[in-house]
């Protein structure tokens, strides 16, 4: 893993404290996206032209949500994980990680971050009565700071085995703001035989990748899609567990998983595999840290 010894500089996006309802937030349009109720018109309205520009935008945030909860129960049920750092979780939906690892190990513990003060307020509300977690409002790209934050220490045990989940959030920090050495900063501090859990936008078409990207950085604080190279950088020096860096739909799929419905959604029909080979994807995987 690439562990450069100064620190990046942060990134702009710092947490705010006020809850905009005119600016439209990543956390709320992806809550929209994957069918939450915790969002804004202005939310809505960029999701539905981010549809219209990129109709597999949908089919991917939801694609990226079952493979986070595949991921977090792999972990938990056969890894013996028991805790978990996740930036930029998002906005809590129908099954977060603790719920999901809990089930596993119910004494997992889980410390949410991310910059989004909606995603703080409803995460406080959710978890007040669930002692083995924490949120903060937080920015990813100051790692040290969520390292030391007291919350932080209280829950996580810096000398056991931890799962460091950068899940569809990369793509939101942009190149000044070094995404990669941010992630080697964090598994710098958790010791071996701990875990990075990762999936980014990624495209190997120039075109779409700038489209998706010129779209999210005119709407939103925002980074950009990657190439999977670019991606699978990140991994240097970790130990890709089976069956590697993929499209989040072919890591250790379940059949029993239900398939995401496209009924009812407020998209109205929507394919659920579009034809072609996709230009835009989730790429994903898990690493463990020799
Ligand atoms: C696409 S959502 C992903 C949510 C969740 N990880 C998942 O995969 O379902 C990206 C999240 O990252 C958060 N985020 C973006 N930049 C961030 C930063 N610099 N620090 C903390 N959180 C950030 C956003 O607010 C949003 O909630």
């Amino acid at each position: 893993m690439h562990t450069p010894e100064t620190p990046s500089p942060e990134h702009s996006g710092k947490p705010g404290t006020a809850v905009d309802h005119t600016v439209p937030s990543v956390a709320r349009i992806y809550d929209y996206a994957i069918g939450g109720k915790d969002n804004f018109k202005v939310d809505r309205d960029v999701a539905h032209a981010l549809v219209a520009e990129v109709p597999e935008a949908l089919l991917f945030a939801r694609e990226n949500r079952s493979f986070l909860r595949r991921a977090v129960r792999f972990l938990a049920s056969e890894c013996g994980v028991r805790q978990f750092v996740d930036n930029g979780s998002g906005l809590p939906t129908a099954d977060n990680v603790h719920q999901i690892a809990q089930r596993c190990e119910p004494g997992a513990r889980v410390v949410y971050i991310d910059n989004d003060p909606v995603v703080l307020a409803y995460g406080r509300a959710l978890l007040a009565d669930d002692g083995n977690t924490a949120v903060l409002q937080a920015d990813m790209t100051s790692p040290g700071k969520i390292i030391a934050d007291a919350r932080t220490r209280q829950l996580i045990d810096f000398t056991e085995q931890t799962a460091v989940l950068y899940v569809s959030v990369l793509h939101c920090v942009p190149d000044e703001a070094a995404p990669r050495d941010v992630v080697a900063r964090m598994l710098d501090a958790v010791p071996s035989g701990s875990y990075l859990v990762l999936s980014h936008i990624v495209s190997d078409d120039r075109e779409a990748a700038q489209r998706f990207t010129e779209f999210m950085t005119s709407s939103t604080d925002w980074g950009r899609v990657r190439s999977p190279q670019e991606v699978a950088e990140i991994f240097d020096g970790l130990e890709l567990l089976e069956p590697g860096l993929v499209d989040v739909v072919d890591w250790r799929p379940e059949s029993s998983e239900p398939v995401w419905s496209v009924t009812g959604s407020p998209f109205g029909e929507f394919p659920a595999d579009p034809e072609g080979p996709k230009k835009l994807w989730e790429l994903g995987g898990i690493a463990r840290k020799p």
